[in-house]
């Protein structure tokens, strides 16, 4: 690209050579153009979790972090609406500690969904489903839902529970009814994510990402259910963007 430029530019009384404002002022003039090709090229991915007891919260975690390894992608990190009393969580030292460890993380607006060009949504099982606390959030997408703002947005989902075969799939397949209601393009993780095959105590499936957290809640994910996260973060960042053509 070439830049013609000429100027003379007078400053407290002395010139400044035309040669340095044609240098600077093309400088800037290129930054522009960059960054705006930049933001055209950017997409954003958001990741929305409810966690009470944070194994869920160190998945969602994972998924950022593994959607944040795709180029040109934003990703936001959020949390969904508390709706367990407030004099539930202060007599309660674990679900208190981990409401203050997540207070930075801000609450998921319908506007964060309709920016996403691709969201994952992290939920604990609730007797093989979704917890209450998504199902609300979901639940006052119906504006988004008749304006089809959600339409070919890509979703992935993820869970954890505290048995093994507590409902992780049961969990992540109920959640993704809604989510074809609301049009989205919905994503797994493929068998190319070799720590499927894992036969450790764990999660992860062909269906989204998962932990399995012991009775007590207090078995963080491991290192493969972190990864197997990862892995589904970044292909939904990464077919995010093949459906936005950039
Ligand atoms: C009301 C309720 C229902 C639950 N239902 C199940 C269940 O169906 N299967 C299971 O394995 N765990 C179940 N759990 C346990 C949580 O899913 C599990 O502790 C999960 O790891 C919590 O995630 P969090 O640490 O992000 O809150 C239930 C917990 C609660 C409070």
């Amino acid at each position: 690209m070439l830049l013609l430029y000429y100027s003379h530019i007078h400053l407290k009384g002395s010139t400044i050579k035309s040669q340095d404002c044609v240098h600077a002022r093309a400088s800037r003039v290129l930054e522009e153009i960059e960054m705006t090709a930049e933001v055209k090229e950017r997409i954003k991915v958001l990741v929305v979790f409810y966690s009470m007891y944070g194994n869920v919260a160190k998945l969602a975690k994972a998924v950022a972090e593994g959607a944040r390894q795709v180029e040109n992608v934003e990703v936001s990190l959020r949390q969904v609406e508390e709706l367990v009393p407030e004099e539930i969580t202060e007599a309660n030292e674990r679900m208190k500690q981990i409401k203050e460890e997540l207070a930075d993380i801000p609450i998921a607006t319908n506007e964060d969904l309709a920016e996403a060009g691709g969201i994952v949504f992290g939920t604990p099982t609730r007797y093989g489903n979704m917890s209450a606390q998504m199902k609300q959030f979901i639940d006052k997408t119906g504006k988004l839902w008749a304006e089809g703002k959600l339409i070919n947005k890509v979703a992935g989902v993820f869970t954890s529970t505290s048995t093994l075969h507590g409902g992780q799939e049961t969990t992540i397949i109920t959640s993704m009814i809604p989510l074809l209601h609301l049009d989205m393009i919905i994503v797994g993780i493929p068998y190319s994510e070799q720590r499927l095959f894992s036969l450790k105590t764990g999660g992860g499936s062909p269906y989204g990402a998962s932990s399995v957290s012991g009775p007590k809640a207090d078995r963080p994910p491991t290192e493969n259910d972190l990864e197997i996260a990862k892995t589904l973060g970044k292909r939904v960042a990464e077919i995010a963007k093949k459906i936005a053509g950039k």
